[in-house]
């Protein structure tokens, strides 16, 4: 969501800046910041201080450096920044972007400015229009939803993002079609809860994320679709439904359980339990046989004993991860669970371990059992060696494979002849050489 709330702040200040890719000669420099786990702030500071000296250098050359900062960290912690880093001339949250024109002018001026509204509804009728301007792309994301009011005991983003907030079918249509005219051929739906979208449709009912898809499936040109972060509460029949219907909705869900622990997930306010959880992926899986599922999970969290962590394991187990990704919990200030009797630190590290090599083996073995397969690769990009193309198979894994530049931007089925560490090899079908001989 930060890359997409970056490339929105990179259009929006189009008129007067352009975009480059390293700090020295910027005349604007903004720090996007995740404020979800660790020292999220510490490293804000850290970033500030490693950029003092380049404002300096220019203002003795007699330029002037604005700097900003935005995200997370600067909804958080917004007053006590602008306070400590002098440096900085202006702190945007996330649903204050839209304000940025006016914070820059303010800055250009020397004032010192906070902006940290909490409400998603006005940046996003204000932002709605620019997307045109986008850099063309074979793959984009697009942010149906923002903020969570699901409040998970270990987690900021209610209190950073703010309350949920679905965009109109209306907008996200328009710049779904116009992505597509642009050239994209895969959207990603955005939220951090993305699931819990609703919305009214052309047709006066209230439509869920399911619904939404069948009609992005509509728009000639995208030929994938994708949608991330999910909550197991908020996937309903309909949702189920279009993963068995739409072939361009790809067989890859994202949807983090954090524990298998029925304890532990109460008291993280999950509202769901493990067998609620297992009875949903088999119902994913009943619908769509070939879906690789990916998950989030914590560790140590208040109160995990050694037993909670042996549920998660055999959660994991149980489903059997095409990829995951692993947290030690993170106490969040102003959380619940930060205010409760803590894990020792070395018992996190250790079921981290544990639980990361268990995801690992099994990430590897999802991708030894594409070895052979023949599939379709949507390609993005130039690979890092001259002659390769890099794209993404239906699974999100990486592919890379000898192929003529022309076909980024295009789905081709390859066969899979190979394994990186990460990522797939792949060739393109031998085209035999024509026998016969004509002359026109
Ligand atoms: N500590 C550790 N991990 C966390 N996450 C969210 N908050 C915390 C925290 N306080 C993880 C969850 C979530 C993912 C985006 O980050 O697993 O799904
Ligand atoms: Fe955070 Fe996700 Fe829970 Fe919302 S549903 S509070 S974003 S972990």
């Amino acid at each position: 969501m930060n890359v997409y709330d970056s490339e929105r702040m990179a259009e929006l200040l189009a008129p007067d800046y352009d975009a480059i890719s390293s700090p020295e000669d910027a005349d604007l420099i903004i720090l996007n910041t995740c404020h979800i786990r660790e020292k999220a702030s510490e490293k804000v500071y850290s970033a500030l201080g490693k950029l003092r000296p380049l404002k300096e250098v220019a203002e003795r050359d007699g330029r002037r450096v604005i700097i900003g900062v935005a995200g997370c960290v600067a909804q958080a912690q917004g007053e006590e920044i602008s306070r400590r880093a002098r440096m900085v001339d202006f702190v945007v949250g996330p649903q204050s972007y839209h304000r940025l024109p006016e914070l820059l002018k303010k800055a250009e001026s020397g004032a010192r400015v906070v902006a940290d509204d909490l409400t998603a509804a006005d940046k996003f009728s204000a932002l709605g229009g620019i997307v045109a301007k986008r850099t063309p792309r074979v793959s984009a994301f697009l942010t149906v939803q923002e903020g969570c009011d699901k409040f998970c005991s270990f987690c900021v983003v209610p209190y950073t993002r703010g309350a949920e907030f679905s965009r109109s079918v209306e907008a996200i249509v328009a710049e779904a079609m116009t992505l597509a005219v642009n050239g994209v051929r895969e959207i990603t739906l955005l939220g951090q809860n993305v699931n819990a979208w609703h919305g009214t449709g052309p047709d006066g009912h209230e439509w869920g994320l399911g619904r939404l898809l069948y009609r992005l499936a509509e728009i000639d040109g995208i030929v994938r679709l994708r949608y991330t972060t999910s909550h197991p509460r908020d996937m309903n029949d309909e949702l189920i439904d279009a993963h068995g219907d739409l072939a361009v909705l790809m067989p890859y869900l994202h949807l983090p359980v954090q524990s298998g622990s029925d304890r532990v997930l109460k008291a993280m306010n999950r509202r769901h339990g493990a067998a609620d959880y297992l009875k949903l992926i088999d119902r994913i899986r009943q619908a769509r046989p070939d879906i690789a599922l990916s998950g989030d999970f914590i560790v140590g969290f208040p109160g995990e004993t050694d037993e909670d962590f042996e549920d998660t394991i055999k959660l994991v187990e149980n489903v059997g991860y095409a990829s995951a990704f692993s947290f030690k919990y993170s106490p969040r200030p102003g959380t619940p669970a930060a205010e409760r009797e803590q894990i020792a630190e070395p018992v996190k590290v250790e079921r981290l371990a544990r639980l990361q090599s268990l995801l690992g083996e099994q990430q590897a073995a999802f991708n030894r059992s594409r070895l052979g397969m023949k599939m379709e690769v949507l390609f993005e990009k130039e690979g890092r060696k001259a002659g390769q193309i890099v794209g993404r198979s239906p699974w999100l894994q990486p592919v890379q494979v000898m192929a003529p530049v022309a076909l980024i931007g295009a789905i081709e089925p390859i066969t899979v002849d190979g394994l990186g560490s990460n990522s797939l090899f792949g060739s393109l079908p031998e085209v035999a050489a024509p026998t016969a001989k004509a002359m026109i």
